[in-house]
Order: structure tokens, then sequence, then C-alpha cells
């Protein structure tokens, strides 16, 4: 089943709705798995090694490149155009991350979990309206949770501030007034009802597929348990 066939999935009460609400609102379940995924507990509790993070960020590296190909691509596309920001992009943040948590190791990965993304961000990159969903789902998430995940394994792992970079928007100095322009731009976009709901359907897929990337993580955590850790 496409997208847009997915689309005529009810969207239920997020109908009437502004988009960026309809896109809140409409994943808040998702985004709760997300939260409460047991690779993200333990990332976040300090009990993942450096191999476990390195693997993340190899996953992440994997679905940002195939994104951020896409969206420059398409970046004159109407839809696309109201988000695009260069000052989102976290490839680079990645590749230096991955120098500092794995270095001299590998950048691909075998991730069926990734392949999976990276093969919906592709089809997403042949309509505009669904990448943007994938553009939201992920940067507005770094901007906003990801913010704390950031200071959280910062002190978890006594890392200051180093490895770290792709928490960091350099030239986004205040993510708040950020995301409310971000949100007003997609609410200003006046897309049909349909088209509306084709993006939430597809917000909702892409945090199924990040919920995809944190179940494959974690099922190597016991592989992962950090050993060096101080207790306490
Ligand atoms: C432990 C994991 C996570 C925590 C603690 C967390 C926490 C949060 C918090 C507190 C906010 C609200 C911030 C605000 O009001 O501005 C937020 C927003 C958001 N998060 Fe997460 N999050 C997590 C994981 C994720 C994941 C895995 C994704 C998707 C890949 C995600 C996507 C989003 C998005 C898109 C928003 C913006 C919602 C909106 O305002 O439209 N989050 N997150």
């Amino acid at each position: 089943m496409t997208a847009i066939d997915d689309a005529e999935e009810t969207v239920g009460p997020t109908a009437r709705l502004p988009l960026s609400a309809a896109m809140r609102i409409g994943s808040q379940a998702e985004h709760r798995d997300a939260e409460g995924s047991s690779f993200m507990s333990e990332l976040l509790a300090g009990r993942v090694d450096e191999q476990g993070y390195a693997d993340y960020l190899l996953r992440l590296h994997a679905v940002y490149s195939a994104m951020e190909s896409a969206v420059r691509a398409r970046a004159d596309d109407d839809t696309v155009a109201a988000v695009h920001d260069p000052a989102l992009e976290r490839l680079d943040a990645i590749e230096a991350d991955l120098r500092h948590w794995s270095p001299g190791g590998r950048r691909v990965v075998d991730s069926p979990a990734a392949e999976a993304y990276r093969a919906r961000l592709e089809h997403a990159a042949h309509h505009g309206r669904l990448l943007v969903a994938h553009h939201y789902t992920r940067y507005l998430g770094d901007l906003s949770g990801g913010q704390a995940i950031g200071r959280i394994l910062d002190r978890a792992f006594g890392l200051g501030g180093q490895g770290l970079a792709f928490y960091d928007f350099p030239a986004i100095p205040r993510p708040k007034p950020y995301k409310d322009a971000y949100r007003a731009r997609l609410d200003a976009l006046g897309l049909p009802t349909h088209q509306r709901d084709e993006v939430v359907v597809e917000v909702r897929t892409a945090f199924r597929l990040n919920l995809a990337l944190f179940a494959e993580l974690g099922e190597h955590l016991a592989s992962y348990v950090r050993r060096d850790r101080t207790p306490g």
C-alpha cells in the first residue's frame, strides 16, 4: 500500500487542526512509544557503551544521508521549500561524532531497519509533502527532546561536550522561536484536507521507522552493556 493509499486510514481527532498541530497530535502515541523504547531508556540511563552509541549514529548516518540528499534534490518543490534550511543539516555533525565514538570505524551498517527507512525516504522523495513529514519528524525532534538527550548523554558519559555535534545547531541558537516559525510555515501551506491527512499519516510512518531502528538496536543491548561506568 502506498502512503497516498494509507491516508485513507482515519486521522480521527486531528481532522480540523492546523497542519502543524495535526502532525504533533496525530503522532503522540508513536512519540510516547519512541520515548519508552528500551534502547533509548538504557542509553539515557548511561548504560549503553560506545559501540552501542556508534551503532545508533551509523543508522542515523544512513537516514540523514538519504533525507538530506532528497530534500536538496526537491528544494524547488513549494512544500519542501517551506521547511528546507541548510542550517538544519546533520550529516557533517554525525560524521564528526562518529570520529569521536568510533575512530577509524566503517561508515556502513548492516541494518534492515535503516535500509527500510532509506527506502521509504526514496519513495517520499517523489512526493514533496511526504518528504516534509520526514523532515518534521527528525528535525523538530532534534530541536526538541533531542536537546535534552544531548545534555543527558553529556552527563552520563562525562563527555565535556565532545562527540555531541549532532545535538548542536550553531546557526539555530534559540530552537523555540525557530520551531514556532517552522510550524507557522507549515500552517501557511494551506494544504487541502486530503493532502494534509497524507502528511499526518506519513509522520506516523516516520515515527514507526524510528521505532524500528530502536527495536533493532534493542536486540543488541546485551552486547552494549557499559562496563566502565562508575556506579551511582
Ligand atoms: C527519549 C526520547 C525522546 C524524548 C525524551 C523526547 C522528548 C520530547 C519533548 C519533551 C518534546 C516537546 C518539546 C517542545 O515542547 O518543544 C518533543 C517534541 C518532539 N519530538 Fe521527541 N522525544 C524523544 C524521542 C523522539 C523521537 C525518536 C522522535 C522522532 C524521530 C521525536 C520527535 C519529536 C518531534 C517531531 C517533536 C516536535 C513536536 C511538535 O512540537 O510538533 N522525539 N520530544
